[in-house]
């Protein structure tokens, strides 16, 4: 796996949180068993993941700053999604493709959720179906970067 492409999977505030933190909004499973899901469908594409989650908007930039040979990136902003021109201008940047996720539907929900400053740099979003969200958002990317599950 050490030649494999990277794919970066970022969180943002609170997600750590996740399987305790509002669960009939969010779902009862935690951060880690989104990384397990994520890690086993990489390994079916043969792709490398690199999983990161911060609370911090500064060290969310410094982390794409680092990975700037990354081959895509699967990034849940959380709040910042809807607060954070320095993310999305960090995403413009390094020209990574992105796909944006969501457990929750959030257009669907109060109306400041439904702006991303995000949304715009990036390919799509996914948004609403729990941790399905990061699986459809992943096979997605590799689609639209072209890794096939067969290569
Ligand atoms: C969220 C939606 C955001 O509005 C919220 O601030 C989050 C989680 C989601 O995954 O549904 O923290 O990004």
């Amino acid at each position: 796996m050490e030649d494999a492409p990277s794919v970066l999977v970022v969180n943002g505030p609170n997600l750590n949180l996740l399987g305790t933190r509002e669960p009939e909004i969010y779902g009862t499973a935690s951060l880690d068993d989104i990384k397990k899901l994520i890690e086993s469908r990489a390994g079916d594409y043969r792709v490398k993941v690199i999983f990161f989650q911060s609370n911090s908007e500064g060290a969310i930039i410094d982390h794409l700053h680092r990975h700037l040979d990354a081959q895509g990136l699967i990034i849940n902003p959380a709040s910042f999604t809807h607060t954070s021109i320095a993310i999305r201008d960090a995403i413009a940047s390094t020209a990574i493709p992105a796909v944006e996720v969501h457990l929750s539907n959030i257009h669907a929900r109060e109306d400041f959720r439904r702006v991303s400053h995000i949304a715009p740099v990036c390919v799509g979003q996914i948004a609403g179906f729990g941790i399905d969200s990061y699986r459809l958002g992943f096979d997605a990317l590799m689609r639209h970067i072209g890794i096939s599950e067969s290569r």
